[in-house]
């Protein structure tokens, strides 16, 4: 049965974790996936999980089955965090949200009710994009093509080609955007920007598919969540993942969620009966644990209040860690201005470094990022800065 089945090329990013387990390098540094740690390179619990999670031993319960579409608190809770608790697109009920596998999962879900919808559509992403949506989408069956994005030249954003593309695909084309903290690259266009693409959507009848993985983690969350509010404002019927994966520190609970805007309520009830069947039939219903972790915190005044600090924590934080890699490039005897990395926002850096002179950053200092030259700024810390430093100018 399995004797003509290939080996499958490694993961290019989770695959990356393995190989750092087994480097025995003492100064070894994983920039590959994108994890928040700690100043001491810790991944942190917070502490509004923490709190709730003792709430919940206090007053222990059951497991059964959730829902398929999952808590209703958490529903609601991520509709609120994503479209406003008071705005208009859920007071009519026009958002229709599952809880899902972690971001991923809200990902699948959509592409499979995409596929029913509309099955010769064609699906666009940014050229980079996450290496797993292109993935994602394919194994969805859809064909996926790219629309331009990262100007290497420049290091920017190649906004016109970007348009140029956008505006040349054809009606229906599903196309995907990173609401914000661009993955992989950490560039991400302006509101003015996002006004024209929206224009773009808008006019050509382009389906839009916002992947907001890190909320939270450019320049709070209602400001990064705000992208959202103006395609709801368009009047268009938009897709939406998200996870809790980052900013809860809750990767390992694969806690996420698919919104869907319809035109009314009627029509989001019929689109939530679709996608329950998607989840029906791909994995019955969705854990409990993660999710009824952030429902608790969410919905309780001082728990959110106490996780909104949390997470600006872990912002503030990897923006000073920007500026440390770019003064410790500089002090390493770096010729060239990289101050481009303190202009890019979120998780990652796109450093400019090609394969080779990463794969000597891992083989010869355990310094781990992607093939691409993406860097996870939001593992450097002040103990590994140095190192990382150091190796980036010996490969430089
Ligand atoms: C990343 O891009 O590193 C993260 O989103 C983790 C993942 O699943 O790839």
């Amino acid at each position: 049965l399995f004797t003509a089945v290939e080996m499958a090329p490694r993961d290019p990013i989770l695959g990356l974790n393995d190989q750092f387990a087994a480097d025995n390098n003492p100064n070894k540094v994983n920039l590959g996936v994108g994890v928040y740690f700690d100043d001491n390179g810790k991944l942190p619990l917070l502490q509004c999980v923490q709190a709730a999670e003792k709430a919940m031993m206090d007053k222990p319960t059951a497991r059964g089955y959730l829902p398929i579409d999952g808590i209703a608190a958490y529903d609601n809770g991520v509709k609120a965090l994503v479209f406003g608790a008071e705005s208009d697109v859920v007071k009519s009920g026009r958002v229709s949200t599952v809880q899902a596998v972690g971001g991923t999962g809200g990902l699948k879900i959509g592409a499979d009710f995409l596929k029913k919808l509309n099955p010769n559509a064609k699906v666009l992403i940014s050229d980079p994009s996450w290496e797993n949506h292109r993935a994602i989408f394919q194994n969805a069956g859809f064909e996926v093509d790219s629309y331009k994005y990262y100007d290497a030249a420049n290091r920017a954003i190649n906004f016109e080609g970007m348009i140029a593309d956008l505006s040349a695909a054809a009606p229906g084309t599903v196309v995907v955007l990173h609401a914000c903290c661009h993955n992989p690259t950490g560039y991400d266009i302006t509101p003015a920007q996002w006004d024209k693409v929206i224009e773009v959507v808008k006019a050509k009848g382009l389906v839009a598919f916002l992947d907001m993985a890190y909320q939270g983690f450019g320049y709070g969350l209602a400001e990064d969540g705000a992208v959202i509010a103006k395609f709801v404002a368009a009047g268009l019927n938009i897709f939406v993942s998200t996870s809790f994966s980052k900013s809860f520190s809750l990767y390992g609970e694969r806690v996420g969620a698919l919104s869907v805007v319809a035109n009314d309520k009627e029509e989001a009830a019929r689109v939530l009966s679709q996608l329950k069947i998607v989840i029906r039939t791909n994995y019955s219903n969705p854990p409990t644990h993660g999710g009824a972790v952030v429902a608790a915190v969410l919905n309780n005044p001082e728990l959110r209040a106490q996780w909104e600090a949390e997470l600006g924590e872990m912002r503030v934080r990897i923006k000073a860690m920007r500026q440390k890699l770019v003064d410790g490039l500089k002090a390493a005897g770096v010729q060239q201005d990289m101050s481009f990395i303190t202009t890019q926002i979120g998780m990652f850096s796109y450093s400019g470094l090609s394969k080779d002179q990463m794969v000597r950053l891992r083989n010869e200092f355990g310094v781990y990022g992607t093939d691409t030259g993406r860097m996870c700024v939001a593992a450097l810390n002040s103990k590994n800065i140095d190192h990382v430093c150091k190796s980036i100018a010996a490969v430089i």
